[in-house]
């Protein structure tokens, strides 16, 4: 199977009470870890690239490796997505270039200034057979070098997303109910909730559309234990309850974004190699550590979280 778009994964999703994975890749080891963990459980799977990710590996070498990956598991749907597109010029060279999905976010600007850019990138996007997300709402963390105090960020106004989704002609919407990007989403103590009334008021106005959730790691305190455990300092790392995500993907949230989690993962299998086998320096052995530890969580995230498994 060539590379698809996500429209019908997500219709298939919607219906069927579960989400596709977005996971984000960077480079050869954590493309293998995604796909092969979703050409075993047999779920469909969105790898999805960043501005930065495009910049650190070359988008050139991000499209041949997730061709590569299309080659090797065939029977995989597997949608290309370009995450938190900054600007039309950007999303346009994703679909240039191969990508079957692009997101433009435009939502630290003012609602009608995110109306036009998106609409533009719809547009332009459609005409080449591409999909297009676009997000309403602010969330708080780390969003490609941006960074959004928690206090600044926003709920998605459900008042908005008629309109917005009409105007745009985008094909799915990323709304903030509550997550985070990055590994400190709330503070110690803090009990974290989802706002899953915005998100089922959103999905009142907006029938049988799909629904986006960015910022849902949920920063699992085993790999934080093994990377403090093995001379790394992360405290007071926590993340999105995933019996919440889970809830969520029930409903109208067909895709669910995760990042943080793999780099955790992937750091854990590095440090905790490099402590037990002091004397390895050849990359092969201990960045397959870390390769092991990504298809595990993507794994346990489809069987959990998505309730992707055997969608294919
Ligand atoms: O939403 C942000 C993603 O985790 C990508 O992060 O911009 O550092 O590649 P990045
Ligand atoms: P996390 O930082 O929670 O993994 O979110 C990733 C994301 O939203 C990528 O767009
Ligand atoms: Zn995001």
């Amino acid at each position: 199977m060539a590379l698809v778009t996500s429209t019908e994964l997500f219709k298939k999703a919607y219906t069927g009470g579960y989400a596709i994975g977005a996971f984000n890749i960077n480079n050869m080891e954590i493309v293998q870890g995604i796909t092969e963990a979703a050409a075993e459980l047999k779920s469909p799977v969105i790898l999805q690239a960043s501005k930065g990710a495009r910049k650190y590996a070359n988008s050139v070498y991000l499209v041949k490796l997730v061709e590569a990956a299309v080659e090797l598991h065939p029977e995989v749907p597997i949608v290309l997505h370009l995450d938190h597109g900054p600007d039309f010029e950007t999303c346009k060279d994703c679909v240039d270039h191969g990508f079957t999905s692009v997101m433009i976010d435009y939502s630290g600007h003012p609602f009608e200034e995110n109306i036009a850019e998106s609409r533009k990138v719809a547009e332009y996007a459609h005409e080449h057979g591409v999909v297009v997300e676009a997000e309403l709402g602010t969330l708080s963390g780390v969003e490609d070098e941006v960074s959004v105090e928690a206090d600044k960020a926003m709920y998605t106004d459900p008042d908005q997303v008629e309109e917005f989704v009409k105007r745009t002609g985008v094909d799915s919407l990323a709304i903030a109910i509550g997550t985070s990007h990055g590994a400190y989403k709330f503070k110690l103590g803090q009990n974290p909730k989802l706002r899953l009334d915005i998100l089922a008021e959103v999905s009142r106005r907006l029938p049988g559309f799909p629904i986006v959730l960015h910022g849902s790691s949920s920063v699992p305190q085993e790999y934080v234990k093994i990377i403090n455990a093995n001379g790394g300092a992360l405290k007071d790392a926590i993340g999105i309850p995933e019996d919440q995500l889970r809830e969520a993907a029930k409903g109208a949230v067909c895709k669910i974004n995760i990042d943080t989690d793999l780099r955790l993962g992937m750091t854990a299998g590095i440090r905790q190699h490099f402590n037990e086998h002091p004397d390895h320096f050849d990359p092969r052995q201990y960045i397959a550590d870390g390769r092991a530890n990504v298809k595990a969580i993507v794994e346990h995230k489809i069987r959990e979280v998505l309730g992707s498994e055997g969608k294919i």
